[in-house]
């Protein structure tokens, strides 16, 4: 998987590639990200998934990237607060409940957390709530007190100012996955232990460049999470320091996704056949 690539319209917003080959398939995701969407009635990320034979070349399937999104990212998130935070956490706080947070809550929940929702527009953080049986918090400094937090905001603004964090909690960044975004201060991120997804791609594009390039972390500050999960790295060290996980999201993930929802759609196949 090399990393995405980003092609950049800002501040309408921007386009990126995102190939990957695995499990003998390959699979290209062209897929966007503009914030100024959803007052146009449309969303903020779309584009399309295209599957083929990675034996003959074949296409076999071309899907909604927006749908495959939102199923991996709401994974990821969860998968990184599992791995990295306190085995004894309930609570989880989902900052943001446009399409994706959504998508993260609708994770947590599935997994038997405790989900409280905070939106600055509280009318969605309602409608969400109520559609997937999550509570909402009053202010975001009541949702910032579960013991896991998930953003997934534009990363337009500060999410988590210096300061916010207490001691065991873990924080998955979602939101801020490309040039120029942040959910998180710099001063923040670097007093955590930190975890990314892909380096290559969190260094340049994510989170942890602004920290990076004020100089407050290096390379060596930052682990990958699939070090983790195959027991190469060390996860969370003692019950006390905050864990951050920063997604750039990976095409990898994406393909896990997709071959996940052809393997279901050919059982719905196979069904209408007997049907017929
Ligand atoms: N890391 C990844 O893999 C990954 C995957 C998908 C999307 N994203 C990113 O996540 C972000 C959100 O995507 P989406 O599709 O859910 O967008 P969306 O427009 O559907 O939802 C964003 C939500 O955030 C809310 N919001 C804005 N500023 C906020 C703030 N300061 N505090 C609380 N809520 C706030 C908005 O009201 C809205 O409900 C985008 O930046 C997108 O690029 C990242």
């Amino acid at each position: 998987m090399p990393p995405k690539v980003y092609v950049t319209n800002y501040p309408a917003g921007d386009f990126r590639a995102m190939p990957a080959l695995g499990d003998g398939r390959a699979l290209l995701k062209w897929v966007n990200s503009f914030p100024g969407n959803p007052a146009r009635g449309l969303p903020t990320v779309s584009g399309v998934v295209l599957v083929s034979d990675a034996e003959d070349g074949r296409l076999l399937a071309v899907l909604d990237a927006g749908a495959v999104t939102a199923l991996r990212t709401g994974a990821a998130a969860v998968l990184a607060a599992e791995t990295l935070g306190r085995a004894d956490s309930e609570t989880a706080a989902v900052i943001g409940a446009g399409v994706n947070g959504r998508a993260v809550a609708r994770t947590f929940l599935a997994r038997g957390r405790r989900v409280v929702l905070w939106d600055v527009d509280r009318d969605r953080a309602r409608q969400a709530a109520a559609e997937l049986d999550a509570s909402v918090a009053d202010s975001l400094a009541e949702a910032l007190r579960a013991d896991t937090i998930a953003t997934v905001t534009p990363g337009h603004e500060l999410v988590l100012v210096e300061g916010s964090l207490r001691p065991g909690q873990h924080v998955s960044l979602m939101g801020a996955d490309g040039p120029g975004k942040a959910e998180a201060a710099a001063t923040e991120l670097a007093r955590a232990h930190l975890f990314c997804d892909d380096w290559e791609q969190a260094s340049h594009g994510g989170e942890l460049a602004h920290a990076l390039a004020e100089g407050l972390i290096t390379r060596v500050d930052a682990t990958e999470l699939g070090a983790v999960l195959t027991g190469e790295a060390e996860g969370r060290r003692s019950d006390d320091e905050v864990t951050v996980f920063d997604s750039t999201g990976l095409a990898i993930q994406d393909l896990a996704v997709a071959l996940a929802a052809l393997d279901a759609a050919s059982s719905f196949a196979d069904l209408a056949r007997v049907e017929l």
